[in-house]
């Protein structure tokens, strides 16, 4: 996928890995660039200084996905290639608030086959497409993450992958960008509980822009899974090869921390 000459829309596009993606997007000569975003003064700010055009927009409602891609393709007359990537942190275990939960489910899930939904016919329709999906190493492997965070970012990679299998042969390209630890303004590395050792095989936080060159080289290739960080391969492999030994390791390195609690 070279993104030159592309119209192309990025959720969650005023922070972080959105920012970050909308920069080197305009670098490499996108043609027209939509920031949509919650944070209506970020989408501004990082349109404004990519010669963009920004939408404030909530993209946990369907009816706020539909409207946002109606004035996308308003604006630059159709959308080459759809960036599904805001996203929260938070949550904790069985404890989290339900609200939060399907907030979770809304954002990272349903946001993304909401949006999906709109462009994949125009984008068939003329012969070529592409869909990116931020997602998380926690959509295919789970740790220390919250139980809604992994749970749902799971989910997205399940849609992800449907979205490989079925849309490519008719033309729409897929990847899913499933990053580890990235430091940006809206998470914070997760913590192995105390007196955990964290897993050996994962590199340290990277910045927004190594994240951002891991992605430019998948995307050059039309790869579906772009991991910045490729331990993640491995543990993922493991998991895999003998998922009850998986499932141990990772119990023991929790077995000391108290239980999630119940409803709060
Ligand atoms: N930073 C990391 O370590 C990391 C690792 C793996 C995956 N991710 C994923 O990367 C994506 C981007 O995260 P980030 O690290 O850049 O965080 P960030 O907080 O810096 O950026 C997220 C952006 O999404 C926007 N957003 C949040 N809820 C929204 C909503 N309902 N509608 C529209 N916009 C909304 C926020 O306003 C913000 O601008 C997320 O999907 C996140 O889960 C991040």
């Amino acid at each position: 996928m070279d993104v030159s000459g592309k119209n192309i829309v990025i959720t969650g596009g005023g922070s972080g890995i959105g920012e970050g993606m909308a920069r080197r997007f305009a670098a490499e000569g996108a043609a027209n660039i939509v920031v949509a975003d919650l944070d209506g003064d970020n989408a501004q700010r990082v349109a404004q200084e990519v010669d963009g055009h920004a939408i404030t927009c909530d993209v946990s409602a369907e009816a706020n996905v539909v409207a946002m891609i109606a004035a996308a393709d308003d604006h630059m007359g159709h959308i080459d290639m759809m960036v599904s990537n805001a996203g929260i942190a938070g949550g904790r275990g069985l404890d989290t608030p339900s609200e939060l939960t399907q907030k979770m489910f809304d954002i990272h899930v349903n946001a993304h086959i909401w949006a999906a939904r709109e462009v994949v016919p125009g984008m068939i329709e003329r012969g070529g497409g592409y869909l990116l999906h931020t997602i998380s190493a926690a959509g295919l492997i789970s740790g220390p993450t919250p139980m809604p965070y992994v749970t749902t970012k799971h989910a997205s990679f399940g849609f992800s992958e449907w979205c490989g299998i079925h849309l490519k042969p008719k033309g729409v390209g897929v990847s899913t960008l499933c990053p580890t630890m990235v430091i940006t303004p809206g998470f914070a590395p997760p913590k192995p509980p105390p007196g955990a050792e964290p897993p050996k095989d994962l590199a340290p936080p990277m910045s927004v822009e190594e994240c951002m060159d891991a992605l430019m080289d998948g995307l050059a290739e039309e790869r579906f899974i772009i991991l910045p960080e490729p331990g993640v391969a491995d543990m993922w492999a493991a998991r895999g090869n003998d998922y009850d030994a998986w499932i141990g390791q990772m119990g023991a390195m929790f077995a000391d921390t108290p239980p999630p609690g119940a409803r709060s």
